[in-house]
């Protein structure tokens, strides 16, 4: 199975917060080979990274209202990627994090894993995006969407993981994409600063740490999801973006 994590940077312009939903689903529904299972998880782009940041909510609050102000602008683009992929022809079902998350001790628990598979099982394509799960220490709180991808590749043991972002793939310091890296090299890999970008769950140099957490058995990829083509060309090995292994 496919894990794919429509990143906020590939459906959104983070800086702006020009809208590429559009695009970006036409790309995914065209792409994804047929018959394969696929879980869609989304990131929180523009909407959910401003909100976040002017609030302060990547730290702990208790602004329950601010809270409910970010969970709603992430569900809205939740409900437009599914539309979106519907018109092309395929079969999302948004699901709550809610009821597979929990953080108890500092520690991500995956429960009720067996209802995201047997949504699968019946042709459906499961879209969850980043959420504040319940954490028995601070009420609530953040978990990524890279983080969530990271933890369900592993629990459904995923073979392939897809990190769609804005970028060609990972860049090195010479200013070249990297077409193939192991896990265990991922923290050589320089990160960018680009100026303006907002990213309050840790952007690349996060999302590389949940790339090397995951298992043997599992290929990543880092890919320009809004660029037609690439994530096609990633999955049949035709070396598009990243391929980490
Ligand atoms: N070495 C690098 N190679 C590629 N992108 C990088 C690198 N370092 C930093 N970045 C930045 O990481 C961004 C993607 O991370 P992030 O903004 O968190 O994406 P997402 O919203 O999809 O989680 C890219 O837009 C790019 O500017
Ligand atoms: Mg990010």
């Amino acid at each position: 199975m496919i894990i794919l994590k429509i990143g906020g940077s590939a459906f959104s312009d983070k800086r702006t917060g020009k809208s590429f939903v559009s695009l970006v689903a036409r790309n995914v529904a065209k792409e994804l080979p047929k018959g394969e299972k696929v879980l869609i998880v989304q990131g929180a782009g523009f909407i959910g990274h401003s909100i976040a940041s002017k609030y302060g909510l990547s730290k702990l609050s208790n602004n329950q209202n601010h809270w409910a102000l970010l969970r709603y602008g992430v569900e809205q683009v939740s409900n437009r990627i599914a539309k979106a992929l519907i018109d092309n022809g395929i079969s999302p079902f948004v699901m709550s994090a809610q009821q597979l998350f929990e953080i108890k001790n500092g520690k991500v628990l995956v429960k009720n894993l067996g209802i995201v598979k047997a949504y699968m099982d019946n042709g459906f394509i499961p879209i969850i995006h980043s959420d504040a799960p319940l954490d028995d220490r601070h009420g609530i709180s953040v978990l990524s969407g890279d983080n969530m991808a990271a933890i369900l590749a592993n629990r459904l043991n995923a073979g392939k993981l897809v990190f769609g972002t804005d970028t060609d793939g990972l860049i090195s310091s010479s200013g070249e994409r990297i077409g193939h890296i192991s896990k265990r090299n991922l923290n050589e890999v320089g990160i960018i600063k680009r100026e303006g970008t907002i990213d309050v769950s840790g952007g690349m140099k996060r999302k590389l740490e949940q790339a090397a957490s995951t298992k043997r058995g599992t290929t990543v990829y880092i890919i320009d999801l809004r660029r037609t083509g690439e994530l096609k060309k990633a999955l049949s090995g035709k070396g598009a973006g990243t391929l980490i292994y």
